[in-house]
């Protein structure tokens, strides 16, 4: 049986786009079984359609409160029973009610390398600090901002001529390289977390 994933997007989810692709691929040990997202219109969304996948989305807005979204979402992401919660250019915390529900199997990806410039403008950040190598981070979510145990990086060069985006873009071709890699040797392989070190492999 394959594992099953269930992804959330806030944005173009190129991210999400190369986890369909390499889960049509019956080897790969995982299939896609939803796609969440906190906003409604986005591309994100479009491409799960297109893969035939059920989506959901969940606005901040539409709820009492930022808790009652976050237990709302975290209900929303159980009907689908998935071994595994990717958050892949999702912009939001998730919180309390989700991860005692859904914690310890819910990866999200960063674009930088932890635990340097944690946040929403990774790429940014790590621009206007001058580094000379930046990259991309999986990891296990927690309560903090980035913080989660590391599943795996990925590692780019920062090149004079480079803006945001152009880092960002190099960026994100090896976050999806990374992404597909290590959650299909997650679904394949499970993996243990001791302390701050993930381990794949049983
Ligand atoms: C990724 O770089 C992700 O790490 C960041 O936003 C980007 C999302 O890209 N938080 P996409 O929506 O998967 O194309």
């Amino acid at each position: 049986m394959p594992a099953r994933l269930v992804v959330l997007v806030s944005g173009s989810g190129t991210n999400l786009q190369a986890l369909l692709d390499a889960a049509a691929d019956p080897g790969y040990g995982a299939e896609v079984v939803a796609v969440g997202a906190d906003r409604p219109g986005i591309e994100g969304l479009a491409r799960a359609e297109r893969a035939g996948v059920p989506t959901f989305v969940l606005r901040v807005a539409d709820c009492e409160s930022r808790a009652a979204w976050d237990a709302e979402l975290s209900r929303l992401v159980a009907e689908h029973e998935p071994d595994l919660v990717v958050l892949a250019g999702f912009m939001k915390l998730v919180g309390e009610s989700f991860l005692a529900r859904h914690g310890g199997r819910v990866v999200n990806t960063h674009p930088a390398l932890s635990p340097s410039f944690p946040g929403m403008h990774g790429p940014a950040d790590a621009l206007a600090y001058g580094v000379k190598v930046t990259g991309a981070t999986l990891f296990v979510v927690d309560a903090g901002v980035d913080t989660g145990q590391i599943v795996a990086q990925t590692t780019v060069p920062v090149e004079d001529d480079d803006d945001v985006d152009t880092l960002h873009e190099r960026i994100k071709v090896a976050e999806r390289t990374m992404l597909v890699e290590s959650v299909g040797r997650m679904a394949r392989e499970g993996f243990t977390v001791d302390g701050r070190r993930v381990r794949l492999g049983r």
